[in-house]
């Protein structure tokens, strides 16, 4: 993959010298160097290592485990099972008023209770004093069960649906007017089916825990995404003070959403440790990652769509069902796209799921927009067709002032612009309209569009900002490194608003020692531990000049806050060069070593306080606006007439992120999201047999990822007009970037063969 350039802009109210600049990662040089620590890399004298038991049936109860020649494999020490692990307390009911009660990946109380709820769930831990022993001990557990009758069948259950339940974070119902008798008087229509198949993340990083427990302290290293939430989460499961529990997570090696909740590998690492009183250690294989850790739902949609002959929409009807397990799962959003997206009059969206005995599903890139932009766009292109009309033409006729809905201002929205922007670097113009006119050699040549959209989200992060006497400033939060910049991003932040150079700030991160800081979702850590950096530099700055006001010696003696400026290392009358000092000075001449700022606060009491707070605050300002980010999404494919083979062969997305931090790190998330994006489109597929509800393909070779030979140079531009309403003007870049992506490929597809493929992933087979 070539490094193409992000689009060149002047810089706008950018008066600092980091922001914006595609500054290397700073946890780079460790990753590549192999110096990087990960969660199965932390030595500990006596570690021991624990391997799981997976059910072998799909519903029932254990009605017996033999362990003994498993204990007889020389090395293990100890086989847990229900019958002897110490109890547990269940997981918290899930409540949006305590938001780490969303922890949980399922509400089974592993290895406590006798029931199996799903194949593959775990039954037993192995432990051993090699990996090579409890591994082996593993497959020597002999289980009985009593089984019962399942239900596991997705496509079969959907006549049984229900309706989503909404809560303040997500909305399931929604209409304005009569959308199917608008429908239905349409002039021109499409009234369509899509379906997609479940996903797994397959982090580079399989999930791994070391846990050690020191009386009631505990240290765990997990590679979780949310290191607060699993603090809480583990405190609470094990009966012990939140305060004893550290979390440490400086690396995690890609999750995509499948590392924020808690899985039973990092709860039994945990009890393993507890049960022998010593270090332990889990890695799971990939195997085990698709049997413990919960994937993307499938889904089967609907969208309708009537319009005028002018291409006005009338009508848009998205209705979704998708699944989640009987003991948990997070509901995906599929139809939020379709609320915000189009101006037309009568809108219905509704959403329904379907309750199975799986693993629970989560939340994985995009949750809810990924698939259901796939459907929206692909649909969107159909009625182009229809109507004879250019496809992002008909998109800008429906381009909506107001949220259509509700009526909502829209903080911030340039799709247009993202559009015109995509639209010239790709060369839309070369494109001739009529499905299979556009060949090289053997190859049908096609061109698609489509929309991206993923609101955009802000949550409470408590930072702490130090300046010491030596001119260097430390930040601390415990927010989360999965590959995306996080650290880098946030150096540059408080570079500018310190007026230090970028080398002078050291970021603490993954640590639950440090300030609580969000979890890395929604697209959201960046922004929300901006909102608190910020805020703690304003307050740094105001200290430090209380500092140098104080001081008969200082050229800032009776400076007020309004005159200064941070600049060059240290404070300075705006305005007039050399008329203040540096940090180093102040804080020398004050005989401090250090001086610090916090916002939020520390305690676990306080957090609690700080998230109610701020809940109320975000509520509030949702009422008020409409915010997201959106881009547009231009795919060439190439398709062989022999036999159907699909490449990608050139791709141009255009976003609208706000502002972006740092050019570099923001191009490889967007790139990233259309990677997965064209996976998604193309070949990724959890295969589940409908008799037991196992997952067949859980492995690398058999659910294909794209490859570097599968992708092609992905140019990304954006627009970097800051968000007014959002802190520094940023929304969020994780997750937009798979959005539309899949439609994009398809409707490539359709105009490079007429065919039309609903039913994702596009393999060959579906175009022969
Ligand atoms: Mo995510 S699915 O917000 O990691």
């Amino acid at each position: 993959m070539t490094e193409t350039p992000v689009r060149d802009r002047p810089a706008r109210e950018r008066t600092g010298r980091s922001v914006g600049r595609p500054i290397d990662r700073v946890d780079g040089p460790a990753k590549t160097t192999g110096t990087a620590r990960f969660s199965a890399e932390y030595p500990y004298p006596d570690i021991a290592y624990a391997a799981l038991v997976h059910a072998t049936i799909t519903r029932g109860r254990i009605t017996g485990i033999g362990a003994e020649e498993a204990l007889a494999v020389p090395g293990v020490l100890a086989v847990i099972t229900h019958t002897n692990a110490p109890p547990m307390k269940p997981p918290p009911p899930v409540s949006v008023l305590n938001l780490s009660s969303l922890a949980s990946g399922s509400k089974v109380n592993y290895l406590n209770t006798d029931e199996v709820h799903w194949s593959g769930q775990p039954v037993a831990v192995v432990v051993a004093e090699t990996q090579e022993a409890a591994a082996q001990a593993a497959g020597l557990v002999r289980v009985t069960y009593q089984e019962s009758p399942a239900t596991v069948d997705f496509a079969g259950e959907q006549g049984n649906a229900t309706p989503q339940k909404s809560n303040p974070l997500q909305q399931g119902e929604g209409h304005k007017g009569d959308a199917e008798a608008a429908l239905a008087a349409a002039p021109v229509s499409v009234d369509l089916r899509y379906t997609t198949p479940p996903h797994h993340h397959n982090a580079m990083e399989p999930h791994a825990t070391t846990a050690a427990w020191d009386g009631d302290r505990l240290t765990v290293h997990d590679g979780t995404q949310n290191i607060g939430w699993l603090r809480t989460a583990l405190a609470q499961r094990f009966g012990v003070p939140a305060e004893g529990v550290r979390v440490i997570a400086p690396f995690v090696g890609g999750a995509f959403g499948g590392k924020t909740m808690v899985w039973a590998g990092t709860v039994l690492t945990v009890l393993a440790a507890r049960v022998t009183g010593r270090a332990v250690r889990m890695t799971l294989t990939r195997e085990g990652v698709y049997r413990t850790v919960g994937g993307r739902t499938p889904s089967a949609q609907r969208v309708a769509l009537g319009a005028g002959a002018d291409g006005r929409l009338t009508a848009l009807i998205h209705t979704s069902v998708t699944q989640v397990g009987r003991v948990g799962g997070s509901p995906e959003q599929v139809t939020s796209q379709s609320r915000h997206l189009y101006d037309a009059a009568a809108i219905l969206v509704q959403q329904r799921i379907v309750e199975l005995d799986m693993l629970s599903n989560t939340v994985m890139r995009a949750p809810g927009e990924s698939i259901g932009t796939f459907a929206l766009e692909a649909a969107v292109d159909e009625l182009a067709c229809e109507l004879g009309m250019d496809p992002i033409e008909l998109r800008m006729r429906n381009e909506p002032e107001r949220n259509p809905i509700d009526g909502k201002r829209f903080s911030h929205r340039m799709l247009r612009e993202a559009y015109a922007l995509g639209a010239e670097r790709f060369g839309w113009a070369d494109r001739t309209a009529p499905p299979g006119s556009m060949r090289d050699g053997r190859w049908l040549v096609g061109m698609g569009v489509a929309s991206a959209y993923h609101p955009s989200w802000e949550m409470a992060a408590n930072v702490t900002v130090r300046m010491s006497a030596d001119g260097t400033v430390l930040v601390r939060c415990g927010f989360h490194e999965m590959g995306m910049g996080g650290a880098t991003a946030q150096g540059q932040i408080a570079a500018d608003a310190l007026g230090v150079p970028f080398e002078a700030v050291r970021v603490e991160y993954g640590d639950s020692d440090l300030p609580t800081g969000p979890g890395a979702g929604g697209s959201a850590q960046t922004a929300s531990v901006a909102a608190s950096l910020t805020k703690a530099c304003e307050k740094l700055r105001r200290s430090l000049l209380a500092l140098a006001r104080r001081s008969a010696g200082s050229p800032l003696r009776g400076a007020r806050p309004g005159e200064v400026e941070a600049r060059d290392g240290g404070l300075h009358r705006a305005g007039h060069p050399g008329s203040g000092e540096s940090y180093a000075a102040i804080l020398t001449r004050a005989g401090r070593p250090f001086a610090e700022a916090a916002v939020g606060s520390d305690t676990r009491a306080g957090t609690v306080a700080g998230q109610v707070r701020f809940m109320s605050k975000f509520l509030m300002d949702r009422r008020r606006w409409m915010k997201a980010a959106c881009g547009a999404q231009f795919c060439e494919v190439r398709v062989d007439q022999d036999t159907g083979e699909v490449r990608v062969s050139r791709w141009v997305g255009a976003f609208d992120v706000g502002r972006v931090i740092n050019a570099k790190t923001a191009a490889s998330q967007l790139r990233g999201g259309i990677v997965m994006g064209i996976g998604m489109a193309l070949s990724e597929e959890t295969l589940v047999d409908p008799r037991n509800g196992r997952i067949m393909n859980p492995s690398l070779a058999e659910y294909h990822v794209p490859v570097h030979a599968d992708i092609p140079p992905i140019d990304v531009c954006y627009l970097d007009e800051p968000d007014p309403t959002m802190p520094l003007g940023l929304v969020g870049i994780g997750e937009v970037g798979i959005t539309g992506a899949a439609a994009a490929v398809a409707n490539a597809v359709h105009h490079a063969t007429g065919r039309r493929v609903r039913d994702l992933p596009i393999t060959l087979d579906k175009l022969l």
